[in-house]
């Protein structure tokens, strides 16, 4: 063969990674494994086999971790986790540092395990995941070591339970593990049952770092250990990669136990092609986006949709790439696409391709090795946009395509999903792109790339592909909390009395839906008392019908999600300016309601609203220093709908505090009031009427608290729920949540002081938003 025949066949002879090294260090282990707990392995008991999918040879024997097991791990991260958190951040900074400097001391034996256990071609462990990983480590050994002046205020949450999955075994760990450490957390950490061998590794070379005994602990096996772990009563936060399925389960699980959760979940990510992209790039950045990790990837841009004109040359080119890409041997430095994970998940993608009988398939027509859990590169086009295939994660080399016309259409079916965790534009117009990327329902935007990743930048996802991110100062706030024990709520009760005075007109108060007063549906209304037993009106029952108007007209409203922080500042100070203008009658109405302190709590109030009409064009996004040609862009965007549960304790500063952060953010409000005291809420809807708030901006309704939660909790056009009652409600919200994994912020029976800054800040202004990451080429 010639080098000009080689040129033009682009054939080259294999050039396998020699799996010595790991095969031997198996070995060296005994091939059987246990756990990795208190800084020491146990004795290997009853198990399963870990097997390589790309031959189907057994690599080692783990063992299925027992409820025995799962105790002395969480009882030797419990016991190390004072003592870890005070070595301080430059001691833990140190630990970290060392993982990283061993991890790039031994990258070549951990990239060689990983593709043995996993199947991904050598090339993708050795030059991305490994690599990333030690950034990981890195990144956060400098976190660790900024901790103690840039995050003052917070704390480690205290024993971390870690259940990751399959598709990038030790990238998933180092997500996970690296940012909790850093933080002061200790961790239980659960590998998937198909791929533990890297984790296990890892636990050594903690081991070998010298990291103090019960920071770290793994424990191997499959879902019910995963349950295991989630139900543990000492575990203070659970972090979950997998799927939506699991993810809402655990969402179940938790409710109520005051566990802090956070969910990185599946994705049907759209990859937009615009009709003046550079066809070439795109065609390689699809390459990335979809055979990467063999379609493994929650983020994997599955979706393609291209524009009209340009459709049918995309495709053709599309064609005769994929028929380029080589398949086999993982241990081939050569191939592009190795082995899936294991013969589960390869029935599930054959499953799934082999039950559509619509559009057109193209299949690679390569030849791929006899044994093995193999899967040739797959597209689809011409399905419906609510195709299932079109709809749901395949999790494999399958991508799935349309067509679209315009730029709003394009948008359309992209966000025509119940996931959002990442989108891919490419066009080589910049207007075109930076007009595109806000109204992406996603985490992650990429423009004119994929898939990229960086521990500097957050990563996570909307609606049903989870909540929290990893990676960048946002990803801290998963590990840590604020400073300072809280103490438990005190209920406060609506008062009873018989003090009728029949000289008092009584104005009637109402609901208020879309900027206008409403009557309930239902036609019930309760009495109000004083604490002093006087009868001080009535407010009106909201119904379940009564609750979808308020949400249907906050929806509505999605225009004020797009204002400026500034025009939102300077209504937030009219609202203010107009309570201030009422500020004695308010007063009063406060004192008779709970018998004192309104002069105060109104002051308070008008304090709050500037408060936040000053955050509401300064609490902005920021420019992440990604180490590749480009600028990842940490942007704040408002959640959408949020639905809340007003404190009782302070009757309108308590609404007040809810309210403000969430409009000053962008966005709408549905806001239940103080079951005790709701009186001051109902006056204050006058307020919002002269203020110049958009009708459905902010919405008000009156009843029992159980049921406005539940019915907010379960409503799929609702985007996030607070809850701050001194009703036990925390655990319905959480899990009554579950349905559409929305997201949810409760006091799990935690009083707060709303008269002080523990009523305040960034805590708030954080609930209100959600990071989108966004990917742009920028500088050389
Ligand atoms: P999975 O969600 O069942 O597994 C992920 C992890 O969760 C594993 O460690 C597993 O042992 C653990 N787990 C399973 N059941 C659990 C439970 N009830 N409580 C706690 N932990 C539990 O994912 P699986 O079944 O391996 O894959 C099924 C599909 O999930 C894939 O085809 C893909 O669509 C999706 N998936 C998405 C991932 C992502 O990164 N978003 C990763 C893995 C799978």
């Amino acid at each position: 063969m010639t080098v000009k025949d080689i040129f033009e066949t682009m054939e080259y002879g294999p050039a396998p990674e020699s799996a010595a090294e790991a095969l031997a260090w198996l070995v060296d282990q005994g091939d059987r494994f246990g756990h990795f707990i208190d800084g020491h392995f146990t004795a290997p008991g009853d198990g399963f086999t870990s097997k390589n999918p790309a031959n189907g040879e057994v690599l080692a024997t783990l063992t299925q971790a027992t409820q025995g097991d799962v105790n002395a791990a969480v009882t030797a991260a419990r016991k190390a986790q004072p003592k870890w958190e005070k070595l301080g951040g430059h001691g833990r900074a140190k630990h970290l540092y060392a993982i990283a400097r061993l991890l790039q001391k031994h990258a070549r034996l951990f990239a060689v395990l990983e593709t043995l256990d996993n199947g991904k071609p050598i090339r993708e462990s050795r030059d991305i995941d490994v690599p990333l990983v030690q950034r990981h480590f890195y990144f956060h050994a400098g976190m660790a070591q900024l901790m103690d002046s840039e995050l003052p205020d917070r704390e480690a949450v205290g024993v971390c339970g870690q259940i990751i999955p399959w598709n990038f075994p030790l990238l998933m760990l180092a997500w996970k593990v690296a940012p909790a450490l850093a933080m002061g957390n200790t961790v239980v950490l659960k590998p998937a049952e198909y791929t533990s061998l890297t984790a296990l590794l890892f636990a050594d070379i903690c081991r070998k770092a010298g990291l103090p005994k019960g920071v770290v602990n793994v424990v191997t096996g499959d879902g019910a250990v995963g349950e295991m772990i989630v139900e543990h009563p000492d575990i203070d936060k659970i972090a979950f990669t997998g799927s939506t399925e699991v993810g809402r389960k655990i969402r179940q699980a938790t409710a109520g136990s005051g566990k802090a959760l956070t969910l990185e979940l599946g994705g049907k990510s759209p990859y937009i092609v615009f009709d003046d992209a550079d066809l070439d790039s795109a065609i390689e950045g699809l390459v990335d986006a979809i055979w990467f990790n063999q379609g493994q990837v929650c983020c994997a841009g599955s979706r393609l949709l291209v524009q009209e004109g340009i459709a049918g040359r995309f495709y053709d080119k599309l064609k005769v790439r994929m028929d380029k890409l080589r398949i086999g041997n993982p241990m081939d430095k050569c191939i592009d696409m190795g082995a899936l994970a294991d013969p589960v998940q390869l029935q599930t993608v054959r499953d799934m391709v082999e039950g559509c009988q619509d559009g057109e398939i193209h299949r690679v027509n390569a030849q791929l090795p006899a044994e093995g859990c193999f899967y040739p590169p797959t597209l689809i086009t011409g399905l419906e946009p609510s195709h299932r295939l079109m709809q749901e994660e395949i999790f494999g080399p399958v991508l799935v395509s349309t067509t679209f016309r315009t730029p709003a259409e394009a948008v359309a079916l992209a966000n025509n999903s119940r996931y959002g965790l990442a989108a891919t534009v490419w066009t080589e117009n910049v207007n075109l792109a930076l007009d595109i990327a806000p109204k992406l329902a996603a985490g992650v935007v990429w423009v004119n790339a994929t898939n990229l990743f960086d521990a500097a930048a957050g990563f996570g996802g909307v609606r049903e592909s989870g909540y929290g991110r990893e990676g960048g100062w946002e990803g801290l706030q998963a590990y840590t909390k604020a400073k300072g024990g809280a103490k438990p709520i005190k209920p406060v009760l609506p008062y009873s009395g018989d003090r009728i005075d029949a000289e008092h007109v009584d104005r009637t108060a109402k609901l208020y839906i879309g900027g206008k007063q409403a009557r309930p549906d239902g036609g019930y209304s309760r009495d109000v008392w004083s604490k002093s037993g006087k009868h001080l009106g009535e407010v009106p029952i909201a119904s379940r019908k009564d609750i979808r108007n308020a949400v249907e007209a906050a929806r509505g409203a999605a225009g004020w999600s797009k204002t400026t922080g500034h025009l939102r500042a300077q209504i937030l100070y009219y609202i203010a300016e107009n309570l201030s203008a009422r500020a004695d009658e308010f007063a009063q109405r406060i004192d008779s309601l709970s018998g004192h302190h309104g002069a105060k709590e109104v002051e308070a109030s008008i304090r709050r609203l500037f408060t936040y009409a000053a955050w509401a064009d300064k609490y902005d996004g920021q420019a992440k220093g990604v180490p590749i040609r480009g600028v990842a862009l940490s942007m704040r965007e408002p959640v959408g709908v949020i639905g809340a549960i007003c404190p009782d304790e302070a009757p309108l500063l308590g609404l007040v505090s809810l309210m403000a952060p969430a409009i000053a953010m962008g966005n709408r409000v549905v806001l239940a009031a103080s079951e005790s005291m709701p009186l001051a809420a109902t006056d204050f809807y006058q307020v919002l009427d002269t203020s110049d708030v958009p009708g459905g901006v902010v919405n008000i309704l009156t009843g029992p608290p159980q049921d406005l939660a539940k019915t907010l909790a379960q409503h799929l056009d609702v985007d996030a729920v607070w809850s701050f009652s001194s009703s036990d409600i925390s655990g319905l919200i959480e899990r009554e949540s579950a349905g559409n994994l929305k997201r949810s912020w409760v006091n799990n029976g935690m009083a707060r002081d709303w008269m002080s800054s523990d009523g305040e800040g960034r805590a708030f202004l954080n609930a209100a938003t959600e990071v989108k990451t966004i990917w742009v080429p920028y500088g050389e």
